[in-house]
């Protein structure tokens, strides 16, 4: 399937902002982001002088100990959260309050049980949307997550895994130039999660996004991400700044046993303070990422 029959996108068919059918993938940048929450003791720094540039169509995945930040520069990307310091634009213009230019995916579905699941995709449709466009673009999205036979269920009548990709379609509906993922597939149960991260890499080489991906999954990130930022505290200062850039080698679906990714696994495992061998400092797992602060 091309791109343009999966979002209609046409190099001659674009259109005004918030009108349907036409987004490029766009290129996102941070440039000296900070930011602080009040806390009983005067401000807390969460995140301290964060610079990222992700090409158009890039995926990068952000790692780090749970606590660290990751979210919260997610909602900044989106315009669902401000930085104390600094900017964050979308294709070089200043990311907007819910800016429309960009969607974002959650760990849980957030599925309305009422409607069906092609109604909760239209949800994601753009303010304007024509009937008829929407209908074709839904039918469209719901083929490519391998959902159209179940247009008219219910959420409470498909799994956890389907759920997550009706919420996949509908975060697309929205035709983002920059697709924001939080954790998308951690509820989910291993070969489910090994499935929809091969789907994401169908969706994207379908309809390419600019994507930007947080997840606990060291594997997760080696096997779709372009490059992988480490985030977390460094030195006395409070506030996570960017520790690691970890460039993946190799074109997608990548080879989960070679021994170059293994290097790499090994790399981002020490860059995250946990044994190789699973005895992290106090925590027992390999896949366990620590809580910061640790
Ligand atoms: N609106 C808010 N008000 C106050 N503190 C907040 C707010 N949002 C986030 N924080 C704090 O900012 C820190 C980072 O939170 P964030 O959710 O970004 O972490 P995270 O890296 O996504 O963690 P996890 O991996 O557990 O999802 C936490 O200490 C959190 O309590
Ligand atoms: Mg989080």
């Amino acid at each position: 399937m091309t791109a343009s029959s999966v979002t209609g996108r046409t190099a001659t068919a674009r259109t005004g902002a918030g009108a349907p059918g036409v987004r490029d993938a766009a290129p996102l940048s941070f440039r000296g982001i900070a930011r602080s929450f009040p806390a009983a003791d005067g401000d807390q720094p969460v995140l301290r002088d964060i610079g990222l540039d992700v090409a158009a169509g890039d995926i990068v995945a952000i790692l780090g100990p749970s606590g660290c930040g990751k979210s919260t520069l997610l909602r900044i990307a989106g315009g669902l959260d401000r930085p104390t310091r600094g900017d964050v634009t979308i294709d070089g213009s200043p990311v907007a309050p819910f800016d429309p230019r960009s969607a974002v995916g959650f760990q849980e579905p957030r599925l309305l049980p009422w409607r069906s699941i092609a109604g909760n995709v239209a949800l994601g449709l753009p303010r304007g949307t024509p009937r008829a466009a929407g209908r074709e673009l839904v039918a469209r999205l719901l083929d490519l997550v391998g959902l159209a036979a179940f247009a008219g269920h219910r959420p409470r009548e498909v799994s956890g895994g389907m759920a997550q990709r009706a919420s996949l379609a509908r975060a697309l509906a929205r035709n983002p130039g920059v697709l924001l993922l939080d954790e998308p597939f951690g509820a989910l149960d291993a070969l489910t999660r090994l499935k929809m991260q091969d789907l994401l890499l169908d969706v994207h080489a379908a309809a390419p996004t600019t994507v930007l991906l947080v997840t606990h999954d060291v594997d997760e990130a080696l096997q779709l991400a372009d490059r992988i930022i480490l985030l977390g505290p460094e030195g006395e200062e409070p506030g996570a700044v960017i520790r690691q850039t970890v460039v993946v080698p190799g074109r997608r679906p990548r080879d989960r046993g070679s021994a170059e990714l293994a290097e790499l696994r090994g790399r981002l495992l020490d860059g995250l303070g946990i044994d190789r061998h699973g005895a992290a400092r106090g925590i027992a797992s390999t896949t366990t990422i620590p809580h910061y602060p640790y």
